[in-house]
């Protein structure tokens, strides 16, 4: 069996005193997609922090690619292979679309390494904006920025912490289209939506967080064929 990409064991995380995430365990298996489902403060985001460095978890493991990634600080996990596209899309305002994508660039041995054209690809508004200030773009298109970001840091997993949020329907059906064919690039995604039929439409694997704990983890599949196995985590959809 190959290595899975990412595999956090009895993974638990507190910010001070305050206990956020009890013993998480999750393997997001290598080229799939897992969604992380949730209720607002459920402990999506603290679990993203986590995997990428920027809190350190108070005990378990990290794996990447079967590596113990835990006690890495950012930059290091980054060079790793691990990029995060923060929940709030960050991306320099002052800066513009194409500026941003220089800045964020990395070299890193993948396959088929990442470069400003193919994110144009990828998403062709930006292409259409290359020179203008990136604070001026839409929603939508700052979180296709900040997703051409992460790409350019070549990565071998990509964690995305709620790419829909704030954004309307047809623009999240765009975003959607673009993870969609992130995915088929071979990359490993860890995707945070509180956006059901988004995640559901991507997703191969599913786990849902109650109260920083594992509540449901299961196959999309079987999510598909009997939805109630997560829903009944979530509240109302
Ligand atoms: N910097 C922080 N310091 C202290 N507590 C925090 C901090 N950030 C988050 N928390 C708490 O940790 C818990 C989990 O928060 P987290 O942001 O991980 O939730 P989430 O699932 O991402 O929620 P949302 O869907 O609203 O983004 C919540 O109770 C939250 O109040
Ligand atoms: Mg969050």
């Amino acid at each position: 069996m190959a290595t899975d990409a990412l595999v956090l064991e009895q993974v638990n995380s507190h910010y001070g005193d305050s206990h956020v995430l009890y013993s998480i365990s999750l393997t997001l298996r290598t080229g799939s997609l897992l969604a992380l489902l949730g209720r607002n403060g459920a402990g999506k985001t603290t679990t993203m922090k986590t995997i990428s460095g920027l809190l350190e978890a108070t005990s378990g493991k990290i794996l990447l690619f079967g590596q113990d990634i835990a006690k890495k600080n950012p930059e290091n996990i980054a060079r790793a292979g691990v990029r995060l596209v923060p929940q709030g899309r960050r991306i320099f305002p002052s800066l513009s679309v194409e500026e941003n994508l220089q800045v964020a660039a990395q070299k890193r041995p993948i396959q088929n390494p990442w470069n400003i054209p193919r994110v144009y690809d990828l998403f062709p508004q930006l292409r259409d904006r290359f020179k203008q200030r990136a604070g001026t773009l839409s929603g939508g298109e700052q979180q296709m920025l900040a997703i051409g970001r992460a790409l350019m840091g070549n990565p071998d997993v990509l964690l995305l912490d709620e790419p829909s949020e704030g954004l309307a329907p047809l623009i999240v059906a765009e975003v959607a289209r673009g993870i969609e064919q992130i995915k088929k690039e071979g990359l490993s995604i860890l995707l945070v939506e509180q956006n059901f039929n988004l995640a559901m439409s991507v997703a191969d694997d599913i786990v849902v967080l109650n109260t920083g704990e594992v509540a449901y983890a299961g196959s999309a599949a079987d999510v598909r064929t009997t939805p109630d196995l997560a829903t009944r985590h979530l509240g109302v959809f």
